[in-house]
């Protein structure tokens, strides 16, 4: 499979036309960014330990039902995906008060959540991806009701899979986001990548931080902590 000419570049991966029409090339880039590419950096072997790590979370919602974009990857940081519209929301889902919600809120840091959290952003760079809610994105004409509804069962869904298989491997799955694209025959399939980007990790025993909130916070061992995800998801531990 190859790549044909690139279609889009956003903050953490590029994207292929490739020799299917139907399939795209998504790249996984080392870059890292955060508050909206105000803060921004790069971890040689970051995009390969994503692509890898989200590989394989996808591959495991796959076997427990859920619709990815996902066809295989092509080599340590590339995966060939279905080509599928993105639907403009960030879908986050939250057991654990921390980040944006602590801040909005006032929850303090930690509280476990009575119940898993779902919030839907709106992305777009240029608002700053703000925070909507359902008939905001009716209003937007972002989905339907009926789409609403099975986003946030979708986002339930996962949340259910992988908090009980982070636990397993002793990782608090503290929140995470995901997006959602429609295929040609307006499958709704998850795509982009489920990564320590895009999630927050931390230690069961310790509470350490183990995601991309090291470098939002200047923690450092980024890539450290990226490994040692990996490293526990490979663990044999269903
Ligand atoms: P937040 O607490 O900053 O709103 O983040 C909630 C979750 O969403 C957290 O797991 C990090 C993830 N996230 C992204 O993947 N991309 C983003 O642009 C932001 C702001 C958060
Ligand atoms: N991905 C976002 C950015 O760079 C923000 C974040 O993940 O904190 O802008």
């Amino acid at each position: 499979m190859k790549k044909i000419e690139l279609l889009y570049e956003g903050k953490g991966k590029r994207l292929y036309k490739s020799d299917n029409e139907d399939l795209l090339i998504s790249e996984f880039k080392d870059d890292l960014t955060a508050f909206n590419a105000q803060k921004k950096g790069n971890e040689k072997g970051k995009g390969a330990l994503n692509c890898q790590i989200s590989t394989k979370l996808f591959k495991l919602l796959e076997q427990h039902g859920i619709k990815t974009h996902l066809v295989e990857t092509i080599s340590d940081n590339e995966q060939l995906v279905k080509k599928v519209n993105i639907i403009p929301l960030e879908v986050v889902i939250r057991n654990i008060a921390t980040g944006s919600l602590t801040k909005r809120l006032g929850i303090k840091d930690g509280t476990i959540l009575p119940f898993s959290l779902v919030e839907f952003y709106y992305k777009d760079d240029d608002l700053g991806d703000p925070l909507v809610n359902d008939e905001h994105c009716l209003l937007l004409d972002l989905i339907n009701e009926n789409e609403l509804e099975e986003l946030k069962r979708l986002g339930r869904e996962i949340n259910n899979i992988l908090k009980p298989f982070f636990y397993k491997r002793d990782l608090k799955l503290v929140d995470f986001k995901i997006e959602f694209g429609k295929d040609k025959d307006g499958n709704i399939l998850l795509s982009d990548e489920i990564s320590p980007d895009s999630c927050r990790f931390w230690d069961a025993k310790t509470n350490e931080k183990m995601d991309k909130d090291r470098f939002r916070q200047g923690l450092g061992e980024v890539k450290v902590a990226y490994e040692e995800i990996l490293k526990r998801i490979n663990m044999e531990n269903n």
